[in-house]
């Protein structure tokens, strides 16, 4: 197998190549002066299974494009098959029409990437595992939990317990929680139908008075829902509130706000191509993960 990247997640491939013993090299691109990009894949891929990984954020209309290049060269050049590894897919929110006639953004990327010729497709914490039934071929979401757990033991938690925002969101939130042998429960939320305001609950048998409350989340963007219920499990007496996002885009004033609600560690991997320099995060290597899924479901 020969593993390719592009430049972006260069650090995260040569892991990847190096965990499965394969080969790697990175696609040349440049943007023209008119802001088109190119992309060239300078190895003879003829015959050869092809490991692509990719991320879609920052810049996301570019990222995607790029990465619909790549694979039709691929295809072009008479590669035996395409695996695409995105460690973000972009566009994953939008996976229903919220209001009519509104574009299904998930479907139509999905969709161009099963028609651009990619086999099988691996995606680090998709918003809605369920939308990868819009992709043609065999498809995988990877959730992030044992490199989580991994640091958050060695964070040295006494009486963790873990926290899903919502339903959609609690298969995280479980998986986390079996890794690390604690409890775990979804918050409740309720919607002023007036003033269109979040009032949170805790469900009946559940207390994080004295607790470390580790809140799972795949995204965290403008940083509003894992701060509002970090200010209520500080109310509710938790000793300690720890933010698990696998994707930290922290977009505006998003850290200021997780700070002011009492967050006191925000943990995310590096599956983006931007990384942030501040106290308040600590980046996870994602590599570990992905090495294991690849060398389980991959082209041998
Ligand atoms: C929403 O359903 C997602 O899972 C995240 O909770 C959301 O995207 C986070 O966005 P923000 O940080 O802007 O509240």
């Amino acid at each position: 197998m020969l593993v390719l990247v592009f430049p972006e997640l260069e650090d995260i491939g040569r892991k990847v190549a190096e965990g499965l013993g394969s080969r790697f090299q990175v696609i040349y691109k440049k943007v023209f002066p008119d802001g088109e990009s190119y992309v060239r894949i300078e190895a003879n891929v003829e015959g050869e299974d092809i490991a692509l990984v990719q991320t879609t954020y920052p810049e996301q209309d570019k990222r995607l494009l790029e990465l619909l290049f790549a694979v039709d060269t691929l295809r072009n050049h008479g590669a035996r098959s395409v695996e695409v590894i995105l460690t973000y897919l972009a566009y994953a929110r939008q996976d229903r029409e919220f209001l009519p006639g509104e574009a299904v953004s998930v479907r139509t990327v999905l969709r161009l990437l099963s028609s651009t010729g990619v086999d099988v497709l691996y995606v680090v914490d998709l918003h809605k595992p369920d939308s990868l039934r819009y992709f043609a071929g065999q498809a995988k979401n990877i959730i992030p939990s044992k490199v989580f757990s991994n640091k958050l033991r060695s964070m040295g938690l006494k009486n963790p317990i873990v926290v899903s925002p919502d339903l959609g969101a609690s298969h995280r939130a479980k998986a986390l929680a079996s890794e690390l042998g604690c409890e775990c429960f979804i918050i409740r939320k309720h919607r002023d139908r007036i003033t269109g305001q979040i009032r949170h609950e805790l469900p009946e048998n559940i207390d994080v008075s004295g607790k470390e409350a580790v809140i799972v989340d795949d995204i965290i963007s403008t940083g509003g829902t894992v701060a509002n219920i970090a200010s209520f499990l500080r109310r509710c007496g938790a000793s300690a509130v720890f933010a698990v996002a696998s994707h930290g885009l922290f977009v505006g004033e998003a850290l200021r706000k997780l700070k002011d609600a009492g967050v006191d560690k925000v943990l995310t991997l590096n599956t983006l191509a931007n990384r942030i320099d501040n106290d308040l995060i600590e980046y996870v290597d994602v590599s570990p993960e992905l090495i294991a899924v690849l060398g389980e479901y991959s082209t041998p």
